[in-house]
């Protein structure tokens, strides 16, 4: 039998294609206001409890291809409650990306019997006047990990708050058992 009990704190990893705005984000959540020119990688940020709506000490880990090889990125998501996959409305690849290689590569750094939740990030709203939402239907049926689907703008900050308070969410109260058994004899 395996266990996956709630955790005390929430670890949360922001993965995607480059340039979908993943360091923008976590920056624009702590400033409140974007900034043009941000780092390749944001620090490792930990957001004491108080100021979460959970109430949950809240670590946000920034991923970045350019600065780290594939496998730092494997032990991260080993690490992680959550994992938001992030990309751009504006650019339908960095979507594709999504399905065709980072909910695979997500599942394959996961235990068999656990799927840590999963919420996919459309951002850079701002530049569409559409919703996307529509095109990730296909992608929820086929990998049930994916929790909800979120758009936003580190930008215009809207969702962008949101959008990290679902993944807390997504870990304190799963829609998914928190627990699986394995099949039994
Ligand atoms: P890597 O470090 O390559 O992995 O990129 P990243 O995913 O961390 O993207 P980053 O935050 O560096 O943003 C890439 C570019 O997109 C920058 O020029 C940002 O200013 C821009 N950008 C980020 N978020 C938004 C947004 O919501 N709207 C718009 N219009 N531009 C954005």
């Amino acid at each position: 039998m395996v266990y996956e009990t709630i955790p005390r704190t929430v670890r949360i990893i922001l993965l995607g294609e480059p340039s979908v705005g993943k360091t923008s984000l976590i920056l624009s959540l702590v400033t409140e206001e974007f900034a043009e020119n941000v780092p390749p990688k944001a620090e490792e940020i930990t957001i004491p409890a108080d100021v979460t709506p959970e109430q949950v000490p809240t670590n946000i880990v920034d991923v970045c291809l350019t600065e780290q090889t594939i496998e730092q990125v494997a032990e991260e998501i080993e690490k992680a409650h959550v994992i938001c996959i992030v990309f751009s409305v504006d650019r339908q690849e960095t979507l594709n990306k999504v399905a065709s290689y980072w909910l695979p590569f997500v599942r394959d750094n996961c235990p068999d019997d656990y799927r840590k939740p999963v919420i996919l990030v459309g951002n850079k709203i701002d530049l569409i006047d559409y919703s996307i939402i529509d095109n990730i239907w296909d992608i929820a049926e086929e990998y049930p990990e994916v929790d909800r689907c979120i758009e936003c703008s580190a930008k215009t900050l809207t969702n962008v708050s949101e959008m990290f308070y679902n993944a807390q969410k997504a870990v304190l109260h799963p829609i998914h058992p928190i627990y699986s058994i394995e099949e039994q004899e």
